[in-house]
């Protein structure tokens, strides 16, 4: 598989995200909502290099794409926290069309938060669809299907610890098996 993060560049990328978050926001709490099940490696990483009192609240979100109601998104909120009067950071593990976070901040918004950023772990540039971006990107990438650090194919290698591309001979193992 072609590597096109190495696990040294995303622990740097994961560092820098980090700084980024500890100067945004100082010493206030914070409430980060991690979109299952993509964002838990990163989420994991990241929450050991925020400084300030941080909670963490799970939500889960699934697209069935392919099927006949293609792009509508499923999205299970029975683990959230309560999430009013709390800045709160929405963390996903990749914006492609960008529905995924759109749909998600949205109704976020909706539980009245005192604010709410979101940040991703690939930006996938030229894809979006929706009127918005992410706050923080670790890294943009190309147009390409990518898996690991928490990104699946038909919910395989999210263990990775890098970034590949799937490649076709990637794919025909899947047929075989
Ligand atoms: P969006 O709603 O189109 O932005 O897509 C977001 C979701 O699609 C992510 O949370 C992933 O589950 C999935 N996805 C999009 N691109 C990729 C990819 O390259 N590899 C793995 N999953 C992806
Ligand atoms: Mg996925």
């Amino acid at each position: 598989m072609k590597v096109l993060l190495s696990e040294d560049r995303i622990h740097a990328g994961v560092d820098r995200l980090a700084k980024e978050l500890n100067a945004f926001y100082g010493e206030s709490p914070l409430t980060v909502v991690s979109i299952m099940t993509g964002s838990i490696v990163m989420l994991a990483d990241l929450i050991r290099r925020l400084e300030m009192p941080v909670r963490i609240s799970l939500i889960q979100a699934s697209s069935y794409r392919g099927g006949t109601r293609s792009g509508e998104l499923v999205v299970q909120d029975q683990m959230m926290l309560d999430i009013r009067d709390r800045d709160v950071l929405l963390l996903d593990d990749i914006f492609d069309t960008g529905k995924t976070l759109f749909e998600v901040s949205n109704r976020l918004r909706q539980m009245g938060p005192t604010s709410l950023k979101t940040a991703v772990f690939l930006n996938k540039l030229g894809q979006s669809t929706v009127p918005m971006n992410p706050d923080f990107v670790v890294f943009e990438i190309p147009n390409e299907f990518v898996v690991g650090y928490g990104l699946d194919y038909q919910d395989l290698y999210r263990n990775l610890p890098f970034v590949g591309v799937l490649e076709e001979s990637d794919l025909a193992r899947h047929s075989t098996n």
